[in-house]
């Protein structure tokens, strides 16, 4: 069984990011600029967010924070986006999801420029990727594709089956694997699949992106598969500083024995979300997406 290392992969990616950045830089470019939008004090958002700020200074981005209070109106919130779309400093920003309830986060990622859109969320990009055109492609899926192809795991013909049609994860990902660069067979199961136990043990590559702490287990997964565990849920700890800890949507001690590949949580696929968004900024300050 090899643990896939995906904190060690996301660094050399960092590192290669981090190595264009300063021939820009060198050549008289300017620095690439992200800006992030956080809306309220959620505990999760504020994590994944000062991560994103720390990333981008590591790898010598130029970063941006924009603060709202949970109260903030969605008019607010739209003018503001209109004006980062406008602002020709910036190369591309985020606006962390979830929203408050009384904000259409549909409506808000409708209104982020497609060019700036380095989440990959809007319709316009989603729509690329499908038809296979260069597109900011969301960080979870890109990372989890990056992983798997550096680690050379042959996903041609191979059943794949992915648990989750998140708009972020789950759906997007399908694509991606069922595009001729990659050439797997993809299943994407969700709460209504049935015999779901039967459908995750004929899988070669199972994808767990439900968000439910140690879904997945060892009878579910066939002898010599390959799992990729996405679950990033959060569970109180007294063990650590910070009083959390994640917990993946795999039960690892029994599944871990049975596959060939596996992703640990933390320490998989995390840090390859990160990093992709650093990729995709790169993407829009060198305008390799939308050329014309
Ligand atoms: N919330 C959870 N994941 C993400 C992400 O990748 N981007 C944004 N903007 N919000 C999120």
């Amino acid at each position: 069984m090899v643990l896939i290392d995906g904190k060690k992969v996301a660094a050399e990616m960092k590192q290669e990011i981090a190595a264009k950045v300063a021939e820009l830089k060198e050549n008289g470019g300017k620095a690439p600029h992200l800006a992030a939008v956080l809306v309220g004090h959620d505990g999760g958002s504020e994590t994944y967010v000062a991560y994103k700020i720390k990333d981008c200074e590591e790898v010598g981005f130029k970063s941006s924070l924009i603060r709202y209070e949970d109260d903030v109106t969605e008019e607010e919130l739209l003018a503001k986006v209109q004006e980062l779309n406008e602002d020709d400093d910036l190369d591309g920003f985020i606006v962390q999801l979830p929203l408050p309830g009384h904000i259409s986060e549909q409506k808000v990622i409708k209104t982020i420029s497609p060019t700036k859109d380095v989440d990959g969320f809007h319709p316009q990009n989603v729509g690329r990727m499908v038809i296979g055109l260069p597109s900011f492609v969301s960080a979870t899926p890109f990372g989890i594709v990056e992983l798997l192809n550096r680690y050379k795991i042959d996903m041609n013909g191979k059943n794949c089956v992915i648990i989750g049609r998140s708009n972020i994860v789950g759906r997007p990902l399908s694509v991606l694997l069922s595009q001729k660069a990659v050439n797997a067979t993809v299943t994407v199961a969700h709460s209504r699949t049935k015999n779901l136990e039967e459908l995750c043990s004929s899988a070669d590559i199972l994808i767990a992106a439900i968000g439910v702490p140690e879904f997945v287990k060892g009878n579910m997964v066939k002898e010599g598969a390959v799992v990729v565990d996405v679950g990033t849920t959060r569970v109180r700890s007294e063990v650590t500083k910070s009083g959390w800890k994640l917990k993946g949507d795999v039960l690892f001690e029994e599944v871990a024995p049975k596959c060939s590949y596996i992703t640990p949580v933390p320490g998989g696929v995390g840090p390859m979300t990160r990093v992709s968004l650093l990729h995709n900024t790169f993407m829009a300050a060198t305008n390799q997406i939308y050329k014309d």
